[in-house]
């Protein structure tokens, strides 16, 4: 009896260490050589939406959020344009563990929330809930208030959709060279995702981006 207890507790332990999403997830350094040129992957860009249930590898993610928002130089400047050089988009990485904001200047994601959240990032395409990260791509218009220049809030908004727009392009790519499948999307469950990545009530919800393994 005291050994079946004693397995029990052992194999609980064991589920919880092995399921339970970590708090901080230090991402490896991105591996920039590809087999696939910029021309091919931008031959084979298509949206996805035949996902298959299976996370991704550090590594994959890696290079995921790198494409997405990461820093190339080092003067902190990043993979993707933005004006006045005010990175004001946040990305965060939906996953079957939890929701990550990427930190970008410390290439690592950290935790908001644990559980699978998938589902609060679209408005009821079934194949959100398969892919093994759904990018979410959030504005913060804290994040003006330092800029050189501060542009009037509409002006604000189109220059983080304009980012946004490279954003997806770039994940698209670096999605390829993995062969891994996505799809950029615009119907978000915005309500539920504010709540689930408590996010504050100033923050703009821009798009979606699902990538992952595809059948
Ligand atoms: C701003 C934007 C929003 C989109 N929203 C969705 C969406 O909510 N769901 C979806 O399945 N596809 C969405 N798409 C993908 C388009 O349907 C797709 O790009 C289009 O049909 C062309 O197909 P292709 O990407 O394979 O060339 C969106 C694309 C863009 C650029």
């Amino acid at each position: 009896m005291k050994k079946f207890f004693v397995t029990l507790t052992a194999a609980l332990l064991l589920s919880t260490t092995v399921f339970a999403a970590q708090s901080e997830i230090i991402l490896p350094t991105v591996e920039t050589e590809s087999n696939l040129s910029v021309m091919q992957a931008l031959n084979q860009r298509k949206s996805n939406r035949n996902f298959v249930d299976k996370n991704l590898t550090t590594a994959q993610l890696s290079k995921i959020l790198w494409a997405a928002n990461g820093v190339n130089r080092p003067d902190g400047k990043r993979v993707i344009p933005a004006a006045l050089k005010t990175y004001s988009v946040e990305v965060y990485a939906v996953t079957s563990e939890g929701i990550y904001l990427y930190d970008a200047p410390n290439h690592k994601l950290i935790l908001v929330a644990e559980g699978d959240f998938r589902s609060t990032t679209t408005t009821g395409q079934s194949f959100v809930e398969k892919a093994a990260v759904n990018l979410v791509f959030v504005e913060t218009p804290e994040v003006w208030s330092t800029a050189r220049k501060i542009p009037p809030r509409e002006v604000q908004l189109a220059n983080a959709n304009i980012s946004v727009g490279a954003m997806v392009q770039s994940v698209a790519l670096a999605a390829q060279t993995e062969g891994l499948g996505n799809c950029v999307r615009g119907s978000i469950n915005r309500d539920e995702f504010k709540r689930a990545a408590k996010l504050s009530d100033d923050a703009t919800i821009l798009l979606a981006q699902s990538v992952g393994f595809v059948e």
